[in-house]
């Protein structure tokens, strides 16, 4: 463990409160060259594409054959596509208020040949698209710290609730608070390996933006249900999960996963190993 890095979790383990959250300064990711840079970052290879494979191993873990799977704040839809493809015999809707995304998003899906997807322009703090009790698993990923504050977060998590069956099946990541800026500077330096100036400073934003753990834990307790438990990265909670049960025994996907790690650059794998060590540390195994 490198020396900086010890440092940066002395410093969340030491210091009692957050800072002060700033949202992000694009709530909507709706400018051309932005949302460009973002989808190319999930590509195979790039910076997003190790956290992409963990959580979309995870994901697969909650889908069964017939569900409807709604994914909020979808984005380019990058990881949402590959979930899709993963489980041809579920139903996927993706949405998202960015019309430039979903346009990248409905692109992507075309040229993938994916036609399990369906994507809507829909707010998620008020999911107004989807009808009450109609979705089998919600799923979310790095897209919750672009809501403005945590009274539209307390939105998103009624209207999770509202929309999911008896069964809330939930697998929602992004990132949490840390407790000092000077950790956020660490993190995004660490990250530095093969992401461009643009993907630097957006994560710089998001781990700016992002909610505390607590806020999570509150939200979750009061709207998800006493089956969605909030796991986080052992000794700072840079990267947080909320997640149900698992409904399905991932084994015959394994050789899939495991070839789809191989395949990427050392940097990325690395990327998949941190997660896996620090999200098992904070109690949550890895699928793979
Ligand atoms: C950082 S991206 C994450 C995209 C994708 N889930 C992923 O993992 O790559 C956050 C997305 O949330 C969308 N977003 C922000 N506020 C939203 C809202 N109120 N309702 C729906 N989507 C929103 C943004 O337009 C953006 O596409």
């Amino acid at each position: 463990m490198d020396s900086g890095l010890l440092r940066a979790l002395f410093r969340e383990i030491t210091i009692k409160q957050p800072f002060e959250r700033i949202p992000e300064p694009a709530l909507v990711m709706e400018e051309q060259q932005c949302v460009r840079s973002y989808a190319d970052s999930g590509a195979q290879g790039q910076a997003l594409s190790g956290t992409y494979l963990y959580h979309c191993a995870q994901m697969c873990a909650l889908i069964k054959p017939g569900d409807v799977v709604l994914d909020i704040g979808c984005g380019p839809a990058s990881l949402l596509l590959q979930v899709a493809r993963l489980n041809p015999r579920a139903e996927f809707i993706g949405v998202d208020l960015s019309p430039t995304m979903l346009e990248v998003a409905r692109e992507s899906a075309r040229q993938q040949r994916i036609d399990n997807v369906q994507l809507l322009a829909d707010d998620m703090t008020r999911l107004a698209m989807i009808a009450d009790r109609s979705v089998d698993v919600g799923i979310s990923s790095m897209a919750l710290h672009h809501l403005e504050n945590l009274g539209q977060l307390e939105a998103t998590f009624r209207n999770i609730s509202r929309v999911l069956r008896n069964d809330r099946a939930i697998y929602l990541n992004d990132f949490g608070r840390l407790k000092s800026t000077d950790s956020v500077d660490y993190f995004v330096d660490r990250a530095r390996d093969g992401a461009n100036q643009e993907t630097l400073l957006d994560y710089r934003n998001s781990l700016l933006a992002a909610f505390s753990l607590e806020e999570f834990e509150t939200l979750a307790a009061s709207y998800l249900g006493p089956c969605a438990k909030v796991y986080s990265t052992a000794f700072s909670p840079l990267m947080m999960v909320i997640r149900t049960p698992r409904r399905r025994c991932v084994k015959v996907m394994k050789p899939e996963f495991r070839r789809r790690y191989s395949a990427l650059p050392a940097s990325r794998q690395s990327d998949v190993n941190q997660l896996r060590l620090f999200l098992r540390l904070g109690g949550l195994a890895s699928v793979f």
